[in-house]
């Protein structure tokens, strides 16, 4: 067969193919949902260094917010006192800026995945207030310095608060006392005073969290520092949590006078024998737990549209107060709840599929906002 003549049939063959799995009018995610809040993702290094394709083209096409999974947290950034690792976060912005994406940094201080260098002295003893002060100002200055003018917004603190609506012990609490999270605040300000600032956790449908959170907004603006958003990071399940809830802190949030965002969606489709997102809270695996290895039979696809539906419901009745929902993760397979709280499942908890294919829920949604048939 002539070379030109096979790639004709094979040009034809992927055009058809292509067609086949994706209508060509088949709106994007982000369209779906117009101008009412941006929607986004949480992408890997090999998303936006382009050793997944496929992966990148399904961000490209379906998002316009992103955020970095995992390179911009202290110990992928900043491993040793002296030495940082830009290389990946470099990317991650450059992929956002030249998409023209909005881009979200996550996050400046964490107590997990924190580099372990950064708490501690030669002895591994807790460093004092005043060294941690130091630290915490030159890693933010650095990080949010670096990219000034380029990100939208910061997870200035992650999960400092616990279900019952204490502080968290974390290692920065134990040092600095609540003080921490106004420090961490005025450093970051100061380091990018155009970015957008946020408090982040999960399990935000909790009243303890909730009325903690609330306090701690009006606290930060009596003092004059600048907050923007709350993310309600929203790692649910089937059963949890109970929306009323939910919603009731969305709104209450919203109330306080900041922006919501919805930082880190997934909604699993398996037993969780383990709530919340605590990376550290583990099972161990057994068959039970992993159901659906070879795909969501028909009706638990149902249920998992149906209750996504009803989350979507949610954000588009709040969508003043909404600015921005992010799914953490493109497709399913990348998704973290894969191997949490029990490693080695196949999950289903993200708009697209294993094929980068939209969920049917989101099919609904473009019928019912848009009249679109797809
Ligand atoms: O990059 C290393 C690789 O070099 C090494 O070979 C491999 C061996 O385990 O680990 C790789 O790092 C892993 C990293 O993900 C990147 O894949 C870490 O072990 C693993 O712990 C890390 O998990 C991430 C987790 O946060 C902890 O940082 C998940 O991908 C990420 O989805 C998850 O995201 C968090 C949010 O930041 C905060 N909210 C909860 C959410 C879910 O836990």
């Amino acid at each position: 067969m002539k070379p030109n003549l096979l790639l004709s049939l094979l040009t034809a063959g992927c055009i058809i193919s292509a067609c086949a799995s994706q209508p060509p009018n088949e709106t994007a995610v982000k369209d779906i949902f117009g101008d009412r809040f941006t929607i986004g993702t949480a992408v890997t290094v090999n998303q936006t260094n382009g050793d997944d394709p496929i992966g990148q083209q399904a961000i490209i096409r379906h998002f316009n917010s992103i955020v970095a999974e995992n390179c911009m947290k202290c110990e992928k950034i900043h491993p040793e006192k002296d030495s940082y690792n830009w290389q990946p976060a470099d990317e991650f912005v450059e992929f956002g800026v030249k998409n023209n994406m909005e881009i979200i940094g996550h996050c400046l201080i964490w107590h997990s995945q924190c580099a372990p260098w950064f708490l501690v002295n030669e002895k591994g003893d807790y460093v004092s207030a005043d060294t941690l002060r130091q630290r915490m100002k030159d890693h933010i200055y650095a990080v949010a310095g670096r990219y000034k003018g380029k990100i939208k917004g910061w997870d200035v603190v992650n999960e400092a608060i616990m279900e019952d609506g204490s502080y968290r012990k974390s290692p920065f609490y134990e040092i600095l006392g609540e003080e921490f999270i106004p420090l961490a605040f005025q450093y970051a300000h100061e380091a990018d005073p155009d970015a957008e600032l946020y408090l982040n956790d999960y399990s935000m449908a909790e009243k303890g969290k909730r009325e903690t959170y609330v306090r701690l907004i009006k606290q930060l603006k009596e003092r004059g520092l600048r907050i923007d958003g709350i993310g309600m990071q929203s790692h649910v399940g089937l059963d949890y949590p109970d929306l009323t809830e939910y919603e009731k802190s969305l709104k209450a949030f919203a109330a306080a006078g900041v922006n919501v965002m919805v930082t880190e969606l997934d909604l699993t489709a398996l037993p969780a024998p383990v709530g919340g997102a605590n990376i550290s809270d583990t099972a161990e695996y057994n068959d039970s737990l992993n159901p659906y290895k070879d795909g969501l039979p028909v009706d638990m696809d149902a249920k998992w549209n149906s209750r996504m539906k009803s989350l979507m419901d949610i954000y588009l009745r709040n969508a003043d107060a909404i600015t921005r929902v992010t799914a953490w993760g493109v497709c399913d397979g990348d998704s973290w709840r894969n191997g949490w709280p029990v490693p080695g499942r196949t999950d289903y908890p993200l708009f697209l599929d294993r094929n980068h294919e939209m969920k049917p829920f989101l099919i609904e949604l473009d019928k019912e906002l848009n009249n679109n048939e797809g």
